[in-house]
């Protein structure tokens, strides 16, 4: 579905940000994107939706380069952006339109789909903004504000989903709806998260990334999962003071739920 070739990114007059990336995800796949705050997960999503372009190496939609240049052909683009699509860690940042009903109609529209009111009908029903249809998006909650924007993707029913987070503001009901939405698909996903109860509902496959900027582990999620030096080293582990009574103790912790 989609692929990296040692790929190697820096933000201009940064220090190399992602160096020599190289992945595979497979149709159907849902890959967990593991890494501590600002090691390069959504940049390496921005990478793999086309938003950026690698230093060096390339990425490959469908054994096609995915470029600058590849974008300008409209037909190109048009398939790439209905089917490759990105849910931003900020939603705020996708969401422009007058209403919550146009923002969910946009894409669709853009993009020249069938059923563009049965696909609004059917995304707002599910996530439960059925009621804040006419309500401008800037008016909404942060919950809100995620939900809008995952219905957005929804709506299009693209091949890959590039998840940026997509759990950060949302109730406990609405993870499971996710979840449950997400596991239960046999669309092709790409998840980046820090949370790793989360990570462990998700996928079977993981790639973990370093500190620096590389692959530190690609392999099933539960191997990941269960080793604390690998963990550790991604800076995915953390340490704090338990208090029993007026005794405390410090020690690691991977999980959540440990
Ligand atoms: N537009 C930008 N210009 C310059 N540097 C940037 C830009 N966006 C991100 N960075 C830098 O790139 C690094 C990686 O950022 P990125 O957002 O990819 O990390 P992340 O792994 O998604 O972190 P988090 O877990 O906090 O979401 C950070 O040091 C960040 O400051
Ligand atoms: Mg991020």
């Amino acid at each position: 579905m989609i692929e990296l070739r040692d790929v190697t990114f820096r933000w201009p007059g940064e220090a190399v940000l992602l160096q020599h990336i190289s992945l595979h995800v497979r149709r159907g796949e849902k890959l967990v994107l593991l890494g501590a705050n600002g090691c390069g997960k959504s940049t390496l999503l921005k990478l793999m939706n086309g938003l950026l372009e690698p230093e060096q190496g390339s990425v490959l939609w469908q054994g096609e380069p995915v470029t600058r240049a590849a974008l300008r052909q409209k037909q190109r683009a048009v398939a790439f952006r209905r089917n490759c699509v990105l849910l931003f860690q900020h939603p705020e940042a996708m969401l422009f339109n007058p209403t919550v009903r146009d923002e969910l109609a946009y894409g669709p529209r853009q993009l020249g789909l069938p059923d563009v009111d049965a696909r609004v009908g059917k995304w707002a029903d599910e996530l439960g903004l059925t009621p804040l249809l006419d309500k401008p998006p800037f008016l909404l909650s942060g919950g809100q504000k995620q939900k809008l924007a995952l219905g957005c993707l929804l709506a299009l029913d693209p091949e890959l989903f590039l998840l940026d987070e997509p759990t950060a503001s949302l109730d406990p009901a609405t993870v499971g709806w996710l979840v449950d939405t997400l596991v239960e698909s046999d669309k092709t996903m790409v998840i980046a998260t820090h949370n790793l109860s989360l990570a462990a509902e998700l996928g079977e496959r993981c790639i973990v990334l370093g500190l620096q900027g590389q692959i530190l582990f690609d392999g099933p999620l539960r191997m990941a999962l269960s080793g604390v030096s690998l963990l550790e080293s991604a800076g995915l582990t953390h340490r704090h003071k338990h208090r029993h009574g007026k005794l405390a103790h410090a020690h690691v912790h991977a999980h959540d739920w440990d």
